[in-house]
């Protein structure tokens, strides 16, 4: 837990400057350096990367690419061995191949390439007592950590809780609906206090083709989720179909109902089987982040990742029981799954500009909505397990708010406070859509803001709660945007928040970008949360052209920052031979997991 007495949280950086430069910067007094990049081989026989040799084998032992998604384990004794556990979120085949004809005319091999890049990499690594830096434990003659792992489209998973076996997850390769095979989209995810990752499947609707021949009564879920339901055969679809059938739905319509899911995996047992928790509900799952309630109770808070989309949160039957690992693997298999519904407090007329009512906040009240609680229910004409596998459907059905994206949506350990970012809306406000409410106050949203969380008597498993927006975000010069009321002066610009982590005093927030709106490139930013200097937003690091900022994670003694730098170079017409960023090896773009830290020892933001 975090413990403020060893760790002020006092924010003393000099802001790093909004900028465009191919290259990963950070504050002076820091140093930085990459952990592993997209190819470097992980597991014992895989080869080195060949950007001109690749094959499916070769990347099932590689770590994957477009990192997103990383948290650092704890190993053993001591704080110089980790284990990381990285989310390799989506393939940009453009940039990983030379020549890359499109998924219709793709080599297999390259389509199978593609397939194992995605999924997640375990990967043990040590820090140099000596300078602070983290590196992999492979060396020149290819020793690797027992615990690396690779998990990718292929992996075997299991199904838990109550829509595991239902008719809407069987298909012809898993008539009994219990065994789905492979992860995909993993975006964001979290740690739990047993020491498991969990993480989240979102953008998987891309991946099928056949939507539009897939049976009628599957249409409306489909159509909910975003699958093409217009083209066959999709052009712009990578088309995995091609190597494995189930990616068309004419033909396995419930291959789609078996991606969407929270997974968890244990990074410490290397052959344990990775599972897909029904209980937490599907959608486009960006990440998922446990805290243990008052009561012991451990409560899952969540986003579904687009315009208009909801807050979620599921709360376990099951105590957590601090020396019984077993007990606690099984916890996030039974509980009740909520949604939230948002009242507005203001008595202004708010009106799309971001306009400050005039009681001084964006705030107001909310109530969990229970959607079902094990094999039970309450959503009219849903069973349990169509509320599960139907989420969204359910959803709106009990008439949950429409909120700008939520992306990742974080637990303060200290506070029991839960952080979300909104990221964007650009349709908030546009014809026959919602318009702005208080708490996502403007049309057209292109800089997102951070809504915070209480819940009643700070119990976690309320089901009801207070809310704030203490961030709105863009240039502080922009009247729309609201920073608790600090000096707009001293703040950074920062825009489209994605990601959000604690430092270990529980003080401040840390905010990723996606898709800066500002024409400055994404980076990592720290804001306190209290006290005097609330909403002193300062950039800590940013990435290079075309990236986004993901991870980010604060290592538990606060000396570390660690980030993944996701799709570097990823712009409309660079290829591997013309690529628009060089970053991290000066020849064509890698995605690649930095860590960054002061060769003095001292804590990392200050
Ligand atoms: Fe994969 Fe919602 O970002
Ligand atoms: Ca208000
Ligand atoms: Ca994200
Ligand atoms: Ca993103």
């Amino acid at each position: 837990a975090p413990d403020p007495r060893h760790h002020s949280g006092k924010l003393t950086f000099e802001p790093v400057p909004p900028n465009t430069d191919d290259k990963v910067t950070v504050p002076s007094g820091y140093e930085h350096s990459v952990i592993i990049e997209w190819g470097t081989p992980i597991i014992e026989g895989a080869p080195e990367f060949d950007i001109d040799n690749q094959t499916a084998k070769a990347q099932r032992g590689q770590f994957g690419y477009n990192n997103d998604y990383l948290g650092v384990l704890p190993l053993g004794r001591g704080d110089h061995k980790a284990l990381m556990v990285v989310n390799h979120e989506y393939t940009d085949e453009i940039l990983m191949f030379r020549e890359y004809p499109g998924g219709s005319e793709a080599d297999p091999e390259q389509i199978k390439i593609a397939m194992a890049a995605h999924g997640l990499s375990v990967v043990e690594i040590r820090r140099d007592r000596e300078t602070g830096q983290w590196r992999t434990i492979m060396d020149a003659k290819g020793r690797f950590s027992e615990y690396n792992r690779r998990i990718h489209l292929d992996t075997k998973f299991k199904f838990t809780g109550p829509a595991t076996g239902d008719d809407l997850v069987k298909t012809k390769a898993d008539p009994r609906g219990t065994t789905p095979i492979g992860t995909q989209n993993n975006c964001s995810g979290g740690l739990t206090p047993w020491g498991t990752v969990l993480s989240g499947e979102e953008n998987f609707n891309q991946y099928f083709v056949g939507g539009d021949a897939a049976p009628d009564e599957a249409k409306p879920a489909l159509k909910r989720y975003g699958f093409n339901l217009d083209v066959h055969h999709d052009e712009e679809n990578r088309r995995f179909d091609r190597v494995q059938e189930r990616f068309d739905l004419s033909k396995h319509p419930n291959e789609a109902n078996r991606f969407g899911w929270i997974i968890e995996i244990d990074p410490h047992n290397p052959n344990s089987k990775p599972r897909k928790h029904t209980m937490l509900g599907r959608f486009k799952h960006e990440g998922a982040n446990p805290i243990i309630a008052k009561n012991g109770k451990v409560v899952v808070y969540m986003g579904d990742d687009e315009r208009f989309d909801y807050l979620y949160k599921f709360v376990s039957d099951e105590k957590y029981r601090k020396h019984d690992r077993e007990h606690n693997l099984r916890l996030l298999e039974r509980g009740t799954l909520y949604v939230a519904k948002l009242s507005f407090t203001s008595e202004d007329e708010i009106d799309g500009s971001g306009k400050l009512p005039s009681d001084g906040a964006f705030d107001g009240a909310g109530k969990w909505i229970k959607l079902a609680h094990n094999d039970e229910s309450f959503v009219d004409g849903f069973t349990a397990a169509e509320v599960l596998v139907n989420t969204r459907l359910a959803a709106d059905k009990v008439g949950a708010t429409k909120m700008d994206r939520p992306e990742d949506v974080e637990p303060n350990r200290l506070t029991g406070k839960i952080y979300a970012a909104l990221t964007n809306n650009s349709d908030r406000g546009k014809d026959g859509k919602p318009g702005a409410d208080e708490a996502n106050p403007r049309n057209k949203n292109k800089h997102g803001q951070i809504i915070e969380i209480t819940e009643n008597r700070g119990d976690n498993t309320s089901k009801e709660f207070n809310w704030t927006l203490p961030i709105v975000c863009g240039d502080p010069n922009d009247e729309s945007t609201f920073f608790s009321g600090f000096d707009k002066s001293k703040v950074s610009p920062i825009s489209c928040p994605d990601n959000v982590a604690f430092d270990s005093s529980g003080k401040n927030l840390w905010i990723s970008t996606d898709g800066n709106a500002l024409g400055s490139h994404d980076g990592l930013f720290a804001v306190p949360l209290t006290g005097e200097h609330k909403g002193w937003l300062r950039q800590f690091l940013s990435v290079p052209v075309g990236a986004e900022t993901c991870g980010p994670f604060i290592s538990e003694d606060n000396k570390t920052v660690f980030v993944s730098v996701q799709h570097p170079g990823e712009v409309d017409g660079a290829t591997v031979d013309k690529p628009a960023s060089v970053w991290p090896n000066g020849d064509y773009a890698k995605p690649a997991v930095v860590c960054a830290w002061r060769p003095d020892g001292k804590d990392v933001g200050r």
